[in-house]
């Protein structure tokens, strides 16, 4: 299949690319390189800068490469900013999206994925949600992303478009950007890596559903691959495992001190202090995934402990590599 993935060179949309260039699938990427990097996709793929929010550019890409499918994982992607500038966030999540619709309509593309949040619609959930929950969105990215999968389910009415709506869990693992908000394991692996201070928002007992990366691709693969029975469906990616930020911390810091401490006996690294709760957060975010087995046969595939380990060790030759 000719697909073309959206946010291609970033955490997420890289991996996926990775995946799809081990099926032969030939793949083009469109990205901005707002948070994303073109060196986190392979140097012989197809790669063309530009904005989703460019009509003429998206439609310039479209016409050209003509794709079977698309993977949409572009957006902005910061509660807190979506919080400051909901039109910012609206303009890339909204408008971006439907640029990328109307094209995939124009040129004939058969299937559409998109990538949503399981948190951000739910809201709290003390026990694994499944896609019947209520959505509840609070943010404006949370109602950008809730639009988005009433807009995919428009262009499944009226245009015959396969859309699947991904609902991720909390996703971790290499190349997730330690610089932005959203990844508590990226931001803690890179300062304890430095052996700098670690700080936990209140008292730590959030509960997230952690899932490995690699994992989400696969999910990704798997829906832009199967033969649908329903013209839109959305489907949880995460583990139904609650892990608290307190739990996720202490196994960080004993992995990232294994890991340095095999070419030094000494090292210590500090332990993780509390700080001030950050207003808003959700106490327990988790998601099931019942629905995605028994339709697509994804499951998670890496522990939790495992993965730690896979993206310390990645995040370690970035820090090494940066002195
Ligand atoms: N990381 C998570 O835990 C998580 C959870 C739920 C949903 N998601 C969703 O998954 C998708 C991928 O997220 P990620 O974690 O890989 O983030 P990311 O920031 O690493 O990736 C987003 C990519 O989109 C690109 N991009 C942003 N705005 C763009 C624009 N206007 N035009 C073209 N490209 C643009 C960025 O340069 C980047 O490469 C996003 O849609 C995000 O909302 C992520």
């Amino acid at each position: 299949m000719r697909i073309l993935v959206t946010g291609g060179a970033g955490f997420i949309g890289s991996h996926i690319v990775d995946q799809l260039l081990a099926d032969q699938h030939e793949i083009a990427v469109l990205d901005n390189l707002s948070t994303g990097f073109r060196h986190n996709v392979p140097i012989d793929v197809r790669f063309e800068q530009a904005d989703v929010r460019d009509r003429d550019a998206v439609r310039r890409v479209f016409a050209d490469f003509r794709p079977d499918a698309i993977c949409h994982q572009a957006a902005q992607m910061s509660v807190s900013r979506s919080v400051r500038e909901p039109s910012h966030d609206a303009d890339v999540n909204v408008m971006g999206l439907l640029n990328v619709l109307e094209q995939s309509v124009a040129v004939g593309v058969k299937r559409f994925v998109f990538a949503s949040s399981g948190g951000v619609l739910y809201g709290d959930v003390f026990a694994p949600a499944d896609e019947s929950h209520p959505a509840q969105p609070i943010s404006p990215y949370g109602i950008s992303k809730w639009v988005g999968e009433q807009y995919l389910q428009f262009f499944a009415r009226e245009h015959g478009l396969q859309t699947v709506a991904l609902r991720y869990a909390n996703v971790f693992g290499p190349r997730q950007n330690p610089h932005g908000e959203a990844g508590v394991v990226a931001i803690f692996c890179q300062r304890m890596l430095r052996r700098e201070e670690t700080t936990i928002n209140g008292d730590g007992k959030f509960d997230r559903d952690y899932v490995f990366v690699t994992d989400v691709a696969q999910a990704n693969v798997m829906a832009l691959q199967h033969n649908p029975t329903a013209t839109f469906d959305a489907f949880n990616v995460g583990t139904a495992i609650a892990t608290d930020v307190n739990v996720l911390a202490s196994e960080l810091h004993r992995t990232c001190t294994a890991i340095l401490g095999r070419t030094d006996a000494t090292v210590t690294i500090p332990q993780p202090v509390h700080g001030p709760d950050r207003p808003g957060d959700l106490r327990s975010s988790i998601v099931s995934f019942g629905k995605i087995n028994t339709k697509l046969g994804w499951k998670p595939e890496m522990q939790i402990t495992e993965g730690l380990v896979e993206t310390v060790e990645w995040f370690r030759i970035q820090t090494d590599s940066n002195h």
